[in-house]
């Protein structure tokens, strides 16, 4: 809509994960670099993790494009991780290319298995890959702990390559998966982009759409600050943010976002709720705000029923207040 009024000659900001809109900060290039030489090197289990919206289906993408310039790799690519541990294998074995109806886990871990051996065994690659994979069930996981297995002396014959958001860390490192955790070759996180880096992902999505000498013009250092202190360099918040600032700028028919627009379209979207230091503040509660907020509850209980609460309903509310 703005793109012909600012000379672009596509959105800058569109929020689908488009490899050609890479702006390789050093996190991202570690990481990228992690999942691909993890893979051909054959390293076994790789794990990518980091927050919302910070980059990591697109470095899956990446990934896919650098690994389909490779005849000797074949993947099943796996994004909806929300799936029973037979649905798991169903799936990951028709993304093969193989027959996966009407069988049951125990076929289709077969069929699975023996795909992966005998491409092995020619010195093929083959890969699996779970975005999103936060989201697997404790089962499905235990499914990919028996997968890791397929190996011989020096190699890992099936690459697995896991990416999520942080709670992905959280259930690997919990006690029932240690197993799947020991198996773990490479692990990296993806953190939000620091000020600099914000510019220069501006900047370069700018450029690419053919804002050049106009692109300090249209998103001048105050806008890139504004845009920075509310997205806190997420790379989606820096799109949603500055897709919208343009839309606005357009409306009002500026040269340039201004950090009032950006400050504005911030509110709207409610960015500034929940600052992070209060979050943490709320995670950090600690023992004595949980009593204080126990006994705030239990007088306001008291007043309410006239009595006091007996010592079992106490430790009710107080065991509530605790788990909230
Ligand atoms: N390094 C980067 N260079 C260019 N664009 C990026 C970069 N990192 C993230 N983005 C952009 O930010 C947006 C969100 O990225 P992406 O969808 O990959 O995040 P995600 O980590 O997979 O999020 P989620 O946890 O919600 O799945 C996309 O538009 C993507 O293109
Ligand atoms: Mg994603």
């Amino acid at each position: 809509m703005y793109e012909a009024f600012y000379n672009l000659k596509r959105g800058p900001f569109e929020i689908t994960p488009d490899p050609s809109f890479l702006f390789s900060t050093k996190r991202h290039n570690e990481a990228l670099a992690a999942l691909y030489y993890g893979v051909r090197w054959r390293k076994g289990f790789v794990v990518l993790t980091g927050q919302v919206g910070t980059g990591k289906t697109l470095l899956l993408r990446c990934l896919l494009q650098l690994l389909k310039q490779s005849k000797d790799v074949a993947y099943a690519y796996l994004f909806s991780s929300r799936l029973s541990p037979t649905e798991f294998l169903q799936y990951i074995v028709s993304d093969f290319g193989l027959p996966s109806a009407g069988k049951n886990k125990g076929e289709l871990l077969f069929d699975l298995c023996n795909f992966v051996v005998n491409r092995g065994l020619k010195g093929l690659t083959t890969v699996l890959i779970v975005d999103e994979a936060h989201h697997l069930s404790a089962e499905a996981l235990e499914e990919v702990r028996l997968l890791t297995n397929l190996e011989t002396a020096e190699h890992k014959l099936l690459q697995i390559v896991l990416v999520g958001q942080p709670e992905l860390d959280d259930k690997l490192d919990s006690v029932k998966l240690t197993q799947l955790k020991q198996r773990i070759a490479i692990r990296s996180h993806l953190e939000p982009l620091d000020h600099e880096e914000t510019k220069g992902y501006i900047e370069r999505r700018l450029r690419l759409v053919g804002a050049n000498s106009h692109a300090e013009l249209l998103f001048p250092a105050t806008t890139i600050a504004a845009v920075y202190r509310h997205s806190r360099g997420i790379p989606r918040l820096i799109n949603t943010v500055c897709e919208n600032s343009l839309l606005s700028a357009y409306a009002k028919q500026l040269s340039s976002v201004t950090p009032e627009i950006v400050d504005e379209v911030a509110r709207d979207f409610r960015l500034n709720m929940v600052r992070p230091a209060e979050v943490e503040k709320l995670a950090g509660f600690d023992e004595i705000d949980l009593q204080r907020a126990a006994r705030i509850l239990l007088d306001l209980y008291a007043s309410m029923h006239k009595t006091l609460p007996r010592d079992t309903e106490a430790l009710t509310v107080a065991a509530r207040v605790r788990q909230a």
